[in-house]
């Protein structure tokens, strides 16, 4: 289908960001349209510019008014634990009194008790509260939603939750793009002597299995002391660098554990967290392809330290923003939001954080025909009923996003 929205009060194209690669960059790289106009063959863009300079030859194609709106290149949310069982209101509030979460995990609370309560969920009420979740993702316009399993923490839920997220992923596209990681190296249930036993016996099998079935697109590991070692992700990420399996890492979230390196060494798509990243961890960023993924939510729930954003942005680095929607460090599941709250207090300008959520995200997934309003990419948008891109995050807390006429 060939048609072409007109009369956007702004597009946000990211073209400068495209062309510098989503590194260093500055408020123009947002290169905005006023009075835009974008172009469709079916699901690609093949031309954008304003409307007053459409192309003859366009207007033959069905033609859609979007005056009063702002177009901006569909939101990535490039990091959610989205299916799980219960919840951890009472953790919440025990930390609110002062527990720490490191504590809180010592009292067998935390990921293992969000473990018992997806495992004693049926696989249908999974499905059906992962998709009622999905639902208010999109509500804010995010389009393409990475989703981690994790709290099934055994050989038959893992399983189980990672032939889900594929299920979920049929289930909404091409609305909706999911990208499955397996994330059973979540946390290590108190049967197993230690984290290397519970690799070598939950992680690498099902990992194997999975990677037969084909239905995995990426795998992820904390890393972190007490949880998964240097050496548990190396096990993980030689045995998934061997089947063609790309990796990606919670990595320097309470500790400086290496991890951005060890990503880069990997060549991870992506390090995420990294509250304590190192300054020789940064400098390995920077000169690689792995995206360092902010999750300022966490920090926020959890009272840390935010991550040293602009020396990594400064150095180089390419930087996404996403929202780690779990319900434990971080029960909030709108990235705009989170966006809108993060920007001045990682210091970020208005192309760092647009670029953020929506092509470096993409790029944290692997993806890298979407992202940007330009020629060639895929069509996928978030529209919102907004006078320009600034009134999109000036309006924190308030969804502008809508549907398309
Ligand atoms: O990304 N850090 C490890 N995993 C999650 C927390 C999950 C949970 O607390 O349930 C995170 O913050
Ligand atoms: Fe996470």
């Amino acid at each position: 289908m060939n048609k072409v929205y007109r009369n956007l009060n702004e597009i946000l194209t990211l073209e400068g960001a495209v062309r510098k690669d989503g590194r260093r960059l500055l408020p123009e790289d947002l290169c905005l349209i006023q009075g835009g106009a974008v172009v469709l063959e079916n699901d690609l863009i093949v031309w954008v510019g304003k409307t007053s300079e459409l192309p003859i030859n366009y207007q033959s194609y069905q033609q859609i008014d979007l005056s009063h709106h702002v177009l901006t290149p569909e939101l990535v949310d490039s990091h959610t634990h989205i299916v799980f069982g219960g919840d951890r209101a009472q953790e919440y509030a025990d930390r609110l009194n002062g527990v720490s979460y490191e504590e809180i995990r010592k009292r067998g609370g935390g990921i293992l008790l969000t473990m018992n309560e997806t495992n004693q969920a049926s696989i249908e009420d999974l499905f059906e509260s992962a998709c009622r979740r999905i639902e208010r993702l999109y509500s804010y316009g995010v389009g393409t939603i990475e989703i981690k399993s994790g709290y099934g923490l055994n050989l038959d839920k893992e399983h189980a939750i990672s032939r889900l997220i594929h299920k979920i992923k049929k289930h909404f596209e091409p609305r909706i793009k999911i990208f499955n990681t397996f994330l059973a190296a979540h946390d290590i249930p108190i049967s197993f002597p230690s984290s290397a036993d519970y690799v070598e016996e939950v992680v690498l099998p099902l990992l194997e299995d999975l990677s037969k079935e084909k239905i995995i697109d990426a795998v992820d590991i904390f890393h972190e002391k007490n949880y998964f070692s240097s050496d548990d992700v190396k096990k993980v990420f030689l045995l998934a660098k061997s089947l063609g399996i790309a990796t990606k890492i919670h990595a320097d979230e309470l500790n400086d554990n290496d991890g951005a390196s060890i990503a880069v060494e990997f060549e991870s798509l992506s390090a995420d967290h990294l509250l304590k990243v190192s300054e020789q961890g940064i400098g390995a960023l920077a000169s690689s392809r792995t995206v360092a993924t902010l999750l300022p939510g966490t920090a926020f729930f959890l009272g840390k330290a935010l991550a040293p954003a602009r020396a990594m942005l400064d150095a180089g680095v390419k930087v996404a923003i996403a929202s780690d929607f779990n319900p434990g460090s971080c029960h909030c599941d709108n990235i705009l939001l989170i966006g809108s709250l993060a920007a001045p207090q990682l210091r970020l300008n208005q192309a760092e954080l647009w670029c953020g959520m929506t092509l470096n995200a993409s790029h944290a997934l692997g993806i890298g025909d979407q992202g940007a309003i330009v020629p060639g990419m895929k069509a996928r948008f978030a529209l919102f009923r907004a006078e320009s891109l600034s009134h999109i995050t000036y309006s924190w807390g308030n969804n502008l996003r809508v549907n398309f006429p």
